[in-house]
């Protein structure tokens, strides 16, 4: 039985849209809480299977977890933590939970923890993780599958990364905290989910000066000196930015609430350019809203602050109905167009070469049969299907639900026809009915 989305095109989107906590912030706020003894509590928390993944490996560990769906709040007590196992059956169903290599080989000084491997969207390796926790006197070895890490003690050192990597910055910073001495990141990435590790780890009691620039410095500290916190997790800049889309793209209007703009500006800037209206109507809320024919526009995916790479397939969808060419470089992952394929079943007029794809602006899209192959592809078919002519269903829809928290019911409040239905017809079998033996 399969779960999809059935989505009506056409019409105006209105209204005011809540974004929840940001989805890749509270991943890594989880495993941080790994590093104090006692129990922590977040708030802020969207409900969303990648949440509970991550509840499970921590408990897998030993914490004592809970979830508050009410107060959309989890505790979680790390006061005897267990294990230092992290398994593949969990680690392959979230790679993001990686990231508790670096809590564990800080607190336990051991750690194994299954590699992730490549996903839809890229090979995305980790070696800058593993030479990053290596620099800080951690023995690493690869062995089965697992990376196993043990260190006597972890010594702060200078580390560069050769490009400025999300987890690669996360992992060592969640390692350095209990280090002795100081460790310097350079080319550190710079997003403000990164900021906002460094600030819980901060309120925990850790030592930690200039994050959301290129180079963070962590001042060893004691065990002692880490305590349980409580904690907001930041506003999911990604979702914002895909609702953003969504009002462009029906040519509607609406109040996008709980953001913070200015972790949006450079994608602001740029739908600004292909025509759209962003007003900043309180320090927490913007309004968007389109009149006019949109734009072509060029774009090159870069960490932050350039243009998200998390937002290129919402940019690409806005550029198959804009006048003239596009041109969109992918430059983060090898594989981050699987979108295309199925914005061309809906008319898109879409030339790719390697990263680059070169969008003709169609007059309009028409309702289709989609498949959504990864999270943010997935969630641009959303948007495409929304300013679609006609009916669409889009199929694979657990990859949208990794990171939008309730999507259905967001969307319907600001006027979408969009429901989600099981699909549990056997296929196969209905087929075989319809099908004389030698055709099988
Ligand atoms: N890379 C390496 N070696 C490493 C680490 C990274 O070659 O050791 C490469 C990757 O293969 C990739 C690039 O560097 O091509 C950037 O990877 P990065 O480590 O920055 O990304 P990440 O930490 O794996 C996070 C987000 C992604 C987001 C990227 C970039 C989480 C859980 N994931 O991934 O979010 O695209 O940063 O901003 O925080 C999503 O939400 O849909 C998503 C994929």
């Amino acid at each position: 039985m399969t779960e999809k989305i059935r989505i009506s095109g056409g019409r105006q989107l209105k209204g005011e849209v809540l974004i929840s906590g940001a989805k890749n912030a509270v991943l890594k706020l989880m495993a941080a809480a790994l590093l104090a003894k006692g129990e922590s509590k977040i708030y802020n928390v969207p409900e969303l299977t990648d949440v509970v993944i991550m509840l499970n490996v921590l408990e897998q560990l030993g914490a004592k977890t809970s979830y508050d769906k009410q107060e959309k709040s989890i505790k979680i007590d790390a006061s005897n933590l267990t294990g230092v196992r992290a398994g593949y059956e969990l680690v392959s169903r979230m790679r993001a939970s990686f990231i508790v290599l670096g809590a564990l080989v800080g607190r336990c000084k051991e750690a194994v923890v299954a590699l992730p491997g490549g996903c839809a969207i890229g090979e995305r390796k980790v070696d800058f993780h593993i030479k990053g926790l290596e620099a800080l006197g951690t023995n690493i070895k690869i062995e089965n599958g697992y990376v196993h890490a043990k260190a006597k003690k972890l010594t702060g050192n200078d580390i560069y990364l050769d490009i400025p990597s999300v987890g690669a910055t996360e992992n060592i910073m969640l390692a350095a905290v209990l280090a002795e001495g100081a460790t310097r990141i350079q080319n550190a990435a710079q997003e403000p989910e990164i900021t906002d590790l460094a600030n819980f780890l901060n309120a925990m009691g850790a030592d930690i000066i200039g994050a959301g620039t290129s180079e963070i410095v962590i001042n060893g500290v004691k065990q002692e000196d880490l305590h349980p916190i409580e904690y907001t997790t930041i506003p999911d800049r990604i979702e914002a930015g895909t609702y953003m889309a969504a009002f462009i793209a029906t040519k509607g209007k609406g109040i996008i609430r709980n953001i913070f703009p200015n972790h949006l500006t450079f994608y602001t800037s740029k739908l600004t350019k292909m025509g759209a209206d962003i007003k900043l109507i309180d320090p927490t809320s913007i309004e968007v809203s389109c009149k006019r024919k949109l734009e072509a526009i060029n774009i090159i995916t870069q960490p932050y602050p350039g243009f998200p790479t998390d937002l290129q397939s919402m940019a690409m969808t806005l550029a198959t109905v804009a006048d003239g060419v596009s041109i969109i470089t992918e430059s983060l992952y090898e594989n981050r167009f699987m979108q295309v394929p199925e914005l061309r079943k809906m008319g898109a007029d879409i030339h790719q070469e390697r990263n680059h794809a070169l969008v003709k602006g169609v007059k309009n899209l028409t309702g289709a049969n989609l498949m959504a192959s990864d999270l943010r592809a997935g969630a641009s078919l959303v948007i495409a299907a929304l300013m679609a002519e006609g009916e669409s269903n889009i199929d694979n829809i657990y990859h949208i639900d990794r990171g939008y928290e309730l999507l259905e019911n967001k969307f319907k409040l600001i006027g979408a026809d969009i429901e989600r239905y099981s699909d549990n017809v056997d296929v196969l079998n209905q087929s075989k009915g319809n099908l004389s033996e030698s055709q099988l």
